[in-house]
């Protein structure tokens, strides 16, 4: 581990994390499994069919609702939670630089990115913002999705209600595919998600910023091993060449199965029956959207990898703790 992998997020925010995720993993798998329920036939039948996979939506939707109220609420009471909550306001003028300054660099105008913009690369801990402009952007995003999709999603929970509410069939329809829609756009920025944290070159197969808490990794004041951050100790793995190509291609890949089939199956955007799927069974559209799933699954392994590594890297801390305290080296 260098002062690179500068953690972030405290204890409580790591398991918040790989809690929210895994819920959020099992809404896409129920929830698409039912939307392409011909395309994605397995993993409906994995999932206990067509009474199985609805019950198992339902029940992660109110996990997702309980995982929300106990954020929101840990937020407001929570020690030092408000002054943190100050870190992922935007800041128009730094982050709009940021963002600019992000681009001329990719276009090599620009020797070093924005101090808003570093989340790795060579930078120690206090050079680098609790939020980069990107981040900032990720909790916005994926906040605002979420709570659309727990509002959508509670209002079409019963669908006989909902028409009644709206009096026509295609009002309450269109919530159905609102909510869908919803789905895949979130879809699109949880693949980035896993493609930016699994396949970074400093940390690949893993970023383990958001599985070790801050509290946990040496940080460079107090890691007197070396000069620097650690970055020139790091080496490429031989596979990562091959491994961000083929996940880069599997990530575009599904994002674009995903959104052609969300067109095919379910008459985007407002669906043409309120029974889901049914669609035209092709198979690039087949191969697209079980690639698609296959990014999510890579992202719920490497959330589970992320814990493992997070455990052993704490048994290895104990264990040098340990041995310290027993000759003595401990106290210097
Ligand atoms: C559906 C699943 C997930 C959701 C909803 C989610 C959500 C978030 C949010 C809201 C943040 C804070 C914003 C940010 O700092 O970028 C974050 C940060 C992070 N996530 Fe996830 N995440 C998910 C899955 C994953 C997976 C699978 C990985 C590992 C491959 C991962 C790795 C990270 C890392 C390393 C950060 C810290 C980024 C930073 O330096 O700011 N996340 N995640
Ligand atoms: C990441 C979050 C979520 C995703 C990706 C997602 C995705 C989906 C998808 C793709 C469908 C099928 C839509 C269609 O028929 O075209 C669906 C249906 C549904 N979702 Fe979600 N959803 C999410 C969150 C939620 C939440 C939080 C709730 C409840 C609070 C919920 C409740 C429902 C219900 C009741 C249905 C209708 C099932 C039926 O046909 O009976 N969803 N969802």
């Amino acid at each position: 581990m260098t002062s690179l992998d500068h953690g972030k997020f405290t204890k409580t925010t790591t398991v918040f994390h790989s809690l929210l995720a895994l819920d959020v993993f099992l809404l896409f798998f129920s929830g698409y499994a039912v939307m392409f329920n011909d395309e994605l036939w397995w993993l409906l039948a994995l999932m206990g069919g067509n009474t199985g996979v609805l019950a198992l939506h339902r029940i992660a939707g109110f996990a997702l609702i309980a995982l929300t109220v106990f954020w929101v609420t840990f937020m407001i009471i929570g020690p030092g939670r408000r002054s943190n909550f100050r870190e992922v306001l935007p800041d128009l003028r730094n982050d709009t630089r940021a963002f600019v300054q992000d681009v001329k660099f990719l276009l090599g105008r620009a020797d070093e990115r924005h101090p808003h913009a570093r989340q790795f690369a060579g930078y120690t801990a206090d050079e680098v913002p609790l939020l980069s402009y990107v981040g900032k952007g990720v909790v916005f995003i994926f906040t605002v999705e979420l709570v659309l999709l727990m509002i959508s999603g509670l209002l079409i929970w019963s669908k006989p209600a909902l028409m009644q509410f709206f009096q026509t069939k295609t009002a309450a329809m269109a919530f159905v595919g609102f909510h869908g829609l919803l789905g895949v756009v979130m879809l699109m920025g949880v693949m980035f998600h896993i493609f930016e944290h699994g396949f970074h070159p400093a940390f690949y197969p893993v970023e383990l910023k958001a599985f070790i808490p801050k509290s946990d990794i040496p940080h460079a004041d107090h890691d007197g091993e070396h000069e620097g951050t650690g970055i020139e100790r790091l080496r490429l793995r031989p596979s990562w060449n091959w491994a961000v190509n083929l996940g880069g291609l599997a990530v575009v890949g599904g994002i674009v199965g995903v959104l052609l089939g969300s067109i095919y199956d379910s008459g985007y955007p407002v669906p043409g029956t309120l029974t889901v799927g049914g669609g035209p069974t092709n198979v690039f559209l087949t191969i697209g959207i079980n690639v698609g799933i296959l990014v999510l699954f890579l992202g719920l392994v490497l959330s589970v990898y992320g814990n493992v590594l997070r455990s052993r890297y704490e048994r290895q801390v104990r264990e040098r703790g340990r041995a310290a305290a027993t000759d003595g080296s401990g106290d210097d």
